[in-house]
């Protein structure tokens, strides 16, 4: 794993392979960014030049390697872009996306030294969570051939300020880790990594942080009447569980039940998906990856605030044994649902977890979930919607999410699609209701099973947690660890007590 630290040397002094800076587009030219000084002194004033020379131009992603002068220490200079030259700090979405991008173009080195603009602990947390995402990568199943990721990133900072900087860095390093193993398991194939052995992470994770881990297992939830999740489970060889992580702080006055889709595969069941709709569906438990690792971050900063991760773990296959389009489940708590497409398996399992979790009367209860193609479809491949039954819940989640540097936007629950999932069944509800809005309709069958008084929010996260295309900022290709950014930060909110 890259490790994180803070240095007080000067730019000029520090050992290492690399040293990163920051350039951008000025009136004339591209300009240096705070950070840089002692390297443009090292330069003898003639950096933006040389850097010019080689086609730098400050754009956003761009990376420009050069080799160091006598005067530094490192042997190779790196600049990233910033795009447009901000005269009152970059934005911190920016720093984190550059410092990614030299993380990610500097893959192969022992020592990166980074010496972008950090002007507070914001812009330094920024900077550091960044370069520890962008230094991710996913070696499980390569016998060589790619490179090594950065093994030390070390964030310079003056010696005024410097404690603040160090724990800012510690936070980074907490929820870029968390992060980074929320992308492992999404990544880790789908023959590896089923509802049992995912259990068995949660549960070797919380003895490690001292979180209380219960899982039941396919028994357990026999007995206890979660049809959702046996129903979607029972085409697989792979029995589902539901995993219950618990962290609770002695002086928390609030607490927060997060609830996760965790389909270690997702064929589409007896409605089984075409070819091209399949290949990457191992990213349908990104949902559980994500709770897991928010539940955990939380855990390792200390946060004034109970929080509750419920896992709902399953495997959709079809087999002689799977649930039917036709069936009716009797889902925890009791309420009927005819499944008419065994591919709307998401909210079937959310569902039980949703009832379950509201039994222990959460204040909050927040899901995330892949759970339409719709939302693709609507939003694009990098941005979740938020849906609540609270309007200000919505609002919040959404301004959250857009401080920590996550795209998403608020959908609304229309009540007139409804009728659809509620119309020609036998049962009190259907899994499938109208086409049009399918995400939305997704939605509001997830809200029938939230409890009288909870409030609770609803993020679909299919498009932005898996990525596709090339990599960018910090975001490699595969799972992304989308929306646990926004988790911590929604916690982070509660404990101190502040709404958005
Ligand atoms: N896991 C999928 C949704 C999904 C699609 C996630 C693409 C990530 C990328 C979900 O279980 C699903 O199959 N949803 C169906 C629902 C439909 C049958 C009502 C869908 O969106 O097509
Ligand atoms: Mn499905
Ligand atoms: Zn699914």
């Amino acid at each position: 794993m890259t490790a994180l630290s803070v240095s007080t040397s000067s730019a000029a002094s520090l050992r290492a392979d690399a040293l990163v800076i920051g350039v951008a587009k000025g009136a004339k030219g591209i300009v240096l960014a705070p950070g840089a000084e002692a390297v443009s002194e090292a330069f003898e004033g003639k950096l933006a030049e040389v850097l010019t020379t080689l086609g730098a131009t400050g754009a956003e992603g761009e990376a420009v390697k050069v080799p160091s002068p006598a005067g530094l220490k490192a042997a190779l200079v790196l600049a990233v872009g910033l795009g447009e030259a901000a005269e009152d700090g970059y934005d911190l979405e920016t720093l984190r996306r550059a410092a990614g991008v030299a993380a990610r173009a500097l893959a192969g080195s022992k020592k990166v030294a980074l010496a972008l603009p950090a002007e507070d602990a914001e812009e330094t947390e920024a900077i550091a969570l960044g370069a520890l995402l962008g230094a991710y990568s996913f070696g499980t199943y390569k016998n060589g051939g790619g490179k090594e990721p950065v093994g030390e990133l070390v964030l310079l900072a003056a010696r005024k300020g410097s404690k603040d900087a160090k724990a800012a860095v510690e936070r980074a390093a907490v929820v870029g880790e968390e992060m980074n193993r929320a992308r492992d398991l999404v990544n880790t194939a789908p023959n590896d990594l089923n509802p049992k052995s995912f259990a068995a992470i949660a549960q070797a994770a919380g003895k490690e942080h001292g979180l209380k881990v219960e899982v039941l297992d396919e028994k357990a939830l026999l007995k206890g009447g979660f049809g959702g999740l046996l129903g979607v489970g029972n085409g697989s060889a792979n029995p589902p569980r539901l995993v219950k992580v618990a962290y609770t702080h002695p002086k928390a006055k609030a607490t927060l039940a997060f609830v996760g889709k965790g389909i270690t595969y997702d064929s589409g069941g007896i409605s089984l998906k075409p070819a091209g709709h399949n290949e990457t569906m191992k990213c349908d438990m990104a949902g559980a990856a994500a709770v897991f690792a928010a539940v955990v971050s939380a855990k390792r900063l200390g946060l004034a605030v109970n929080v509750t991760a419920w896992l709902a773990l399953a495997e959709n296959m079809p087999s002689g044994s799977a649930t039917r389009p036709g069936d009716v489940l009797r889902m925890y708590g009791g309420k009927t649902v005819e499944v008419l497409n065994t591919d709307a398996e998401g909210r079937l399992v959310l569902a039980d977890a949703i009832v379950r979790a509201g039994e222990e009367n959460p204040d909050v209860i927040v899901d995330v979930a892949t759970l339409t193609g719709a939302m693709l479809l609507a939003l694009g491949s990098r941005t979740f919607g938020v849906m609540a039954n609270n309007d200000e819940l919505r609002e919040t989640l959404h301004t959250l999410a857009g401080e920590a540097g996550e795209q998403s936007w608020p959908m609304p629950l229309p009540a007139e699609l409804r009728k659809g999932m509620t119309e020609t069944t036998i049962a009190d509800l259907a899994n499938m209701g109208e086409r049009m809005g399918g995400g939305l309709v997704a939605g509001l069958f997830l809200k029938e099973f939230v409890a009288e008084g909870i409030d609770w929010a609803h993020l679909d996260i299919a498009g932005p947690a898996f990525h596709e295309g090339a990599p960018f900022g910090y975001t490699p290709k595969g799972g992304t660890a989308s929306a646990v950014r926004t988790l911590v930060r929604f916690a982070e909110r509660t404990a101190a007590g502040t709404k958005a």
